[in-house]
């Protein structure tokens, strides 16, 4: 399938918020992966097909070519640094904040601290850069429970409303970036299939430049 591109995406809010640019691109899909079971998506465009994973699973996809190109969150492509990807586009999708959070009486970020979190590389940068040697623990979901629970002093979560932290009684104690989903490029296909690739590129720039 050498005109062929996949195209991986991760259901929910990505996939719904990365569809408007795809239209643009001229790429609509023909099934609603919320409904359907199928994992490979048909599109309008017959060479094109929308491949369905988990969003922390899209670097390794797409730096190992089961995916031509992907849409992956700034969170997940730090923690995935060493995947060789190409990253020619911030898609301005599915934006949030990388923040580290605690109870609201706990004392300031020190050293020492142990830090309960799903960014590990992240959050070890960001406490490397404060001069502070925390200890990491590492998680895979409900990080708001840790400090509530009295796992962890404070955990590295992403922030959107800042719902979620007030469910959970906890507050933001530091900001550490912001965050949003770029477009990941294979970078064997950007070679093989150059012209089908940078026109796809460029026609989802030009629609990320309309949305914004
Ligand atoms: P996985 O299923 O692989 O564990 P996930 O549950 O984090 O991933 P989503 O919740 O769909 O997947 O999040 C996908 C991306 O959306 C994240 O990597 C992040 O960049 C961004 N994101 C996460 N939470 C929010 C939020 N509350 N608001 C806006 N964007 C968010
Ligand atoms: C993300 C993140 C926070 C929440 C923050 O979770 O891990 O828990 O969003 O958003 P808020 O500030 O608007 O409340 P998500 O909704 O993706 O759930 P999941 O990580 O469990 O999939």
């Amino acid at each position: 399938m050498p005109n062929q591109i996949r195209i991986a995406v991760s259901k929910g809010r990505i996939y719904k918020q990365a569809l408007p640019l795809l239209a643009q691109a001229d790429v609509e899909p023909l099934d609603d992966p919320e409904t359907s079971r199928k994992l490979i998506l048909d599109t309008s465009d017959p060479d094109i097909k929308l491949v369905i994973i988990r969003a922390t699973d899209v670097p390794a996809y797409v730096a190992y070519g089961g995916a031509d190109m992907g849409v992956a969150g700034k969170d997940v492509l730090l923690e995935n640094e060493r995947l060789p990807v190409y990253e020619p586009l911030d898609l301005g999708i599915a934006r949030c904040r990388m923040s580290v959070a605690g109870l609201p009486e706990s004392r300031p970020l020190g050293r020492r601290m142990r830090i309960a979190t799903k960014y590990v590389n992240s959050a070890r940068k960001y406490f490397a850069s404060q001069g502070l040697q925390v200890e990491i623990i590492k998680l895979y979901g409900s990080m708001e429970l840790a400090p509530v629970l009295g796992l962890a002093d404070a955990i590295v979560d992403l922030v959107d409303t800042g719902a979620t932290l007030m469910a959970n009684g906890l507050v933001e104690k530091a900001h550490i970036m912001d965050i949003s989903s770029r477009l990941v490029v294979n970078k064997a296909s950007m070679k093989t299939k150059h012209a089908r690739m940078s026109q796809l590129i460029e026609d989802i720039k030009q629609a990320v430049e309309v949305e914004q």
